[in-house]
């Protein structure tokens, strides 16, 4: 059995929860591989709106396990309320969820040194959700960070201390930024003693032997490939892979156990936190797809930037992730447009571009757009993609074309049970 991944192209909060979520019953587990609790995935169902930060979004479906990999960071603050946050329906989660012994560990002086250097950045800052996870992932590469199975060790006391002292000389570097850490710590070691309580595993090899045993595996990928630590929009970016290739390293598989890759995408884009943005709308037409699609952040509640879908960025995830199918999220936002733009290049400096360019950064990109005719009608209460009007038709088989993969999901609600299989 090979491993399936579902993970974003845009610049994030495309809507992976709720299709994990949906997509979930054909699986026997669902796997983090990377972020932590920058991410925020959004699942609806039976009336109620449920954020997951770091737990898989399998959890709410019976029978399916839900592992966190190696290649997550993980904060025992924010971990632990989200598990309270389930106790009111009956979820059994530690017969359902497992963590990795290799994840690495968020202290709260790490995202001390994410909220001073962020400051001291001014107008140039990244836009972090201020979670710690830069600074975690530099102590991991940096071969300083404690893990999941340090928290078993007679020695993790000492070792908390002194990664914590490496970070109070780091903070000097910041004489004006306060901190007090005797606020948190805390709190994040009793949540310590709470993560003990959970089944931490060798994930390896509780994942390769799944696959073994012909278990079916879905990789939940977090934030986009646009804010991929390597092919993203750097420095405006986040510090792992999000792209197919962090399921190899975040899960300890071989590339050649992964499947069907699901890349997916909104029917227009987004994005929080700085950085380019080719087909940004600072006017009416972004406010408007802000409002109708409740565009803030489900971490943050920061406002979301809005613009229209770009072909070229698109492709360009496509071909890093290896895409095999497609998932186009929040059709329904677009439900009251006359007419929608999709930018299929750029111009800079005069010369036509295909591609997204090195420079995105420093460059004056002008979209070029093509306008496609709007539905203008209500497609919440679709049940199939069959009464779908003419005009959504057309644009998914128009984005079909230019992305050369088949768009086999189109969502036009935030439930569950608003999501249209487009059979081919
Ligand atoms: P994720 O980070 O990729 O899981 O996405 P988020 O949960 O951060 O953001 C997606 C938002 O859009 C959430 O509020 C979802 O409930 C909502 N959503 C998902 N699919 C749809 C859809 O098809 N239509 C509408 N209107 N909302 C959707
Ligand atoms: P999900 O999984 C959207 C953005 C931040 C910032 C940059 C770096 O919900 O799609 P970080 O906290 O990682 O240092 O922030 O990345 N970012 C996200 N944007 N969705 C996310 O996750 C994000 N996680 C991080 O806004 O621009
Ligand atoms: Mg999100």
């Amino acid at each position: 059995m090979k491993l399936d991944v579902l993970l974003g192209l845009q610049w994030g909060d495309e809507g992976k929860g709720k299709i994990v979520d949906v997509l979930t019953p054909k699986y026997d587990i669902i796997a983090r591989f990377q972020g932590g609790p920058n991410a925020g995935h959004t699942l609806e169902f039976e009336g109620i709106k449920h954020v997951l930060h770091t737990i898989p979004s399998g959890i709410f479906r019976d029978g399916v396990m839900n592992l966190v990999g190696n290649g997550v960071v993980i904060d025992p603050v924010i971990f632990q309320a989200e598990l309270d946050k389930l106790e009111p329906f009956n979820i059994d989660y530690k017969a359902r969820l497992v963590i990795s012994k290799k994840a690495h560990l968020i202290l709260p002086s790490h995202r001390l040194l994410d909220a001073a250097s962020e400051a001291s950045k001014g107008k140039d800052k990244i836009g972090s959700t201020l979670k710690g996870i830069g600074p975690t992932y530099m102590d991991k590469t940096g071969r300083n960070g404690l893990r999941v199975g340090d928290i078993y060790s007679p020695n993790f006391k000492a070792k908390y201390n002194a990664l914590v002292e490496k970070h109070k000389s780091m903070l000097e570097r910041y004489p004006d930024f306060k901190y007090d850490l005797s606020e948190t710590e805390g709190a994040w070691m009793d949540s310590i003693e709470r993560l003990r309580e959970l089944t931490a595993v060798d994930s390896e090899h509780y994942i390769n032997e799944a696959i073994k045993a012909g278990k079916s595996i879905l990789a939940e990928g977090a934030q986009g490939t646009m804010l991929d630590i390597d092919f993203g929009t750097y420095p405006f970016v986040t510090s792992s892979n999000t792209v197919t290739a962090g399921t190899c390293t975040g899960l300890g598989v071989a590339p050649t156990r992964i499947g069907n890759v699901i890349g997916i995408f909104k029917a227009y884009c987004t994005r929080v936190g700085s950085g380019p943005f080719p087909t940004e709308l600072e006017d009416a037409v972004g406010e408007k797809i802000r409002k109708e699609g409740f565009e803030f952040g489900a971490t943050t509640g920061r406002p979301r930037r809005c613009g229209w879908v770009d072909i070229p960025a698109l492709k360009y995830a496509i071909m890093i992730n290896g895409a095999s199918e497609l998932s186009m999220m929040k059709a329904d936002v677009l439900d009251n447009f006359e007419s929608i733009r999709v930018c299929t290049h750029y111009m800079i400096d005069g010369e036509r571009y295909d591609h997204f360019p090195y420079d995105v950064t420093d460059m004056e990109v002008t979209p070029v757009y093509e306008d496609i005719k709007g539905w203008n009608c209500d497609t919440t209460k679709l049940t199939s993609f069959d009464d779908a009007p003419v005009e959504l038709k057309s644009y998914v088989s128009y984005l079909e074309q230019k992305l050369e993969v088949p768009i086999t999901i189109v969502s036009v609600g935030p439930d569950r049970t608003q999501t249209l299989d487009n059979k081919h």
